[in-house]
């Protein structure tokens, strides 16, 4: 699938004030840093369209990013920086949740997980927080360009194992690189085939 136009179209910190209409979208969640916003850009091809930064933490509000003018792409804050005081972590929390749980036009959620790491607990929990609510989802994982093609391998099988513990059926999942552009075409076709089936 070509991305002709991808346009900001608002920020905001509450569900309700998200785009009204039946617009299909698509929304990007994991830790803070793991590189939700570096995604949105390189799938679109847009350098400078989400804001990212090394420091954690960067994304605050759900943003909406509308793409050929038919479907949404949703950059959403990360969860699980503990520098954040008390007081922020926990509204950011509500504004994920509020979204995931209550944005009726969310077709899909991509969970975003960093490919270098072991399963991480904060990750496991929230896909099994998922699972609880019924909200569909697959999975990402990112930073491809960082270690080796076995290293990736073992990786994301490593993943892949600790989700069966839980689940029967795994999740479509991808591999990417916001550097290399890995996963590119594998991520919008997909997109593409959920919004052709809507
Ligand atoms: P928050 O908005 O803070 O939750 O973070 P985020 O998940 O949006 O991450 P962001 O896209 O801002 O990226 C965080 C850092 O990781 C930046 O320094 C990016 O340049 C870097 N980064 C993101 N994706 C990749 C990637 O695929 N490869 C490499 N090498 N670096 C990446
Ligand atoms: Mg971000």
């Amino acid at each position: 699938m070509e991305v002709q136009t991808a346009e900001f179209i608002i920020s905001n910190s509450d569900v309700n004030k998200c785009p009204v209409g039946n617009i299909p979208e698509y929304a990007f969640i994991g830790r803070s840093n793991v590189g939700k916003s570096s995604l949105i850009n390189m799938l679109t091809g847009r350098r400078k369209l989400a804001m990212t930064s090394a420091t954690p933490g960067k994304t605050l509000l759900i943003n909406h990013f509308l793409i050929n003018r038919k479907w949404y792409l949703v950059d959403l804050p990360g969860y699980g920086y503990a520098q954040r005081g008390k007081q922020q972590q926990k509204e950011i929390k509500k504004i994920i949740e509020d979204y995931i749980l209550e944005r009726e036009q969310m077709t899909n959620l991509f969970v975003l997980i960093d490919i270098r790491l072991e399963p991480q607990k904060i990750d496991v929990e929230f896909i099994e927080w998922l699972g609880e609510n019924g909200v569909p989802f697959s999975i990402i994982f990112t930073k491809a360009d960082k270690i080796s093609s076995s290293a990736r391998q073992g990786n994301v099988k490593r993943f892949l194992d600790t989700l069966r513990e839980q689940w029967e059926e795994l999740p479509p999942y991808f591999i990417s690189s916001s550097v290399s552009r890995d996963g590119r075409e594998e991520i919008l076709s997909f997109i593409d085939q959920i919004n052709k089936s809507l």
